[in-house]
C-alpha cells in the first residue's frame, strides 16, 4: 500500500511556479464571510501557499450579517480592479446569501476556484478545455497523475454529487476515458457500486462512510472528506485503518486532497494571470 502524499506534491507544485510567479506578480483576493473555523483554516493555508509561491494575497473579511448586495458589490469591485488577477469567495456562505448569484458575479477570467458556469461548462467539453478547473477535482487528477495511476478504462466510483467536487471530478474522469459511476445520498445499496471501483473518490462529509467490506483488494482510494471524530481529530469519510489494508493507494486525512486543492488554486491563479497579461 502506498500513501498518496498530497502534502509533499503540493509543496513541489507550489515551488514549481515560483519563477513564473516572480515574472507575473499575480494577486489573489480572498473573500471570507464569518468565522467558520474550517473556512478560517482553509483560508490560512491558502495565504501561506501564496506567500510560498510569491503571489500577493489580499483578504477581505465580512461579518455574517453582510447583505447579498454588499457581497455582490465587493465581487464587482474586485472584477473591475486590474491589480486583482484571481478571486475566490470561501464557501460555505450564510444561509441568507444566494450562492449561485455570487459565483455568477465573478469574472470567469478571475474565477480561480473554477466554480463559474463558464469554466465548468468548458471543462465539460474535454480535458483540453479544462482551463480553470475546480481546485479540488484538479488537485485529485494531479495527484493520480503524479503517482502514474492509470485512469483510462478504469471503473471510477465517485461518492458525492456536489457542484464543487462530485460532479466536476466525475466529468474530469470521464474526460480521461474512465467508466464513471456517481453515487449520492439517494443511491440504493452504495456498497454494490463501491465494491466495483478501481478508483474510489469519496466526497460526502461523513466519518467512516466507507468501510473495508465496501472495497475490493487493490482499490485506489481518494478521500475528500474533512470531519472531526469524537476525539476532535481530523478524519476523512473512509475508515483509513481498515480500508488501507486492502488498498493499493490511499490518501491520508489530513495531508492528502486538502493540500492538493490549495496547490491547484495556486496553479490556477498563475495561469489566470498569465492569460490576463497575454
Ligand atoms: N469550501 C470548501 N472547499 C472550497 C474551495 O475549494 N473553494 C472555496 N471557495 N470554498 C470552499
Amino acid at each position: 500500500m502506498t500513501i498518496l502524499d498530497g502534502k509533499a506534491l503540493s509543496t513541489q507544485l507550489i515551488d514549481s511556479v515560483k519563477e513564473k510567479s516572480a515574472q507575473l506578480s499575480p494577486t489573489l483576493a480572498v473573500i471570507l464571510v464569518g468565522e467558520n473555523p474550517a473556512s478560517m483554516a482553509y483560508v490560512r493555508n491558502k495565504r501561506r501557499a501564496c506567500e510560498r509561491a510569491g503571489i500577493e494575497y489580499q483578504e477581505f473579511n465580512f461579518s455574517t450579517d453582510i447583505t447579498q448586495k454588499e457581497l455582490l458589490d465587493k465581487v464587482e469591485e474586485l472584477n473591475q480592479d486590474d491589480s486583482i488577477n484571481g478571486m475566490i469567495v470561501q464557501l460555505p456562505l450564510p444561509d441568507h446569501i444566494y450562492v449561485p448569484e455570487v459565483i455568477r458575479a465573478i469574472n470567469p477570467k478571475k474565477d480561480v476556484d473554477g466554480f463559474h458556469a463558464y469554466n465548468l461548462g468548458k471543462m465539460f467539453l474535454s480535458s483540453e478545455f479544462e482551463d480553470l478547473p475546480p481546485a479540488t477535482p484538479s488537485g485529485i487528477v494531479k495527484l493520480l497523475d503524479h503517482y502514474d495511476i492509470p485512469i483510462q478504462g478504469k471503473e471510477v466510483v465517485v461518492v458525492g454529487h456536489s457542484n464543487i467536487v462530485g460532479k466536476p471530478i466525475s466529468t474530469m474522469m470521464l474526460n480521461r476515458d474512465a467508466t464513471v459511476t456517481t453515487c449520492h445520498i439517494f443511491t440504493q445499496d452504495l456498497a454494490t457500486h463501491t465494491q466495483r471501483a478501481d478508483i474510489l473518490i469519496v466526497a460526502v462529509g461523513k466519518e467512516k462512510l466507507i468501510t473495508a467490506d465496501m472495497v475490493k483488494d487493490g482499490v485506489v482510494v481518494v478521500d475528500v472528506g474533512m470531519n472531526r471524530n469524537s476525539e476532535g481529530k481530523l478524519c476523512g469519510d473512509v475508515d483509513f485503518e481498515e480500508v488501507s489494508k486492502k488498498a493499493s493507494y490511499i490518501t491520508p486525512v489530513p495531508g492528502g486532497v486538502g493540500p492538493m486543492t490549495v496547490a491547484a488554486l495556486i496553479l490556477n491563479t498563475v495561469h489566470a494571470t498569465e492569460r490576463q497579461k497575454q
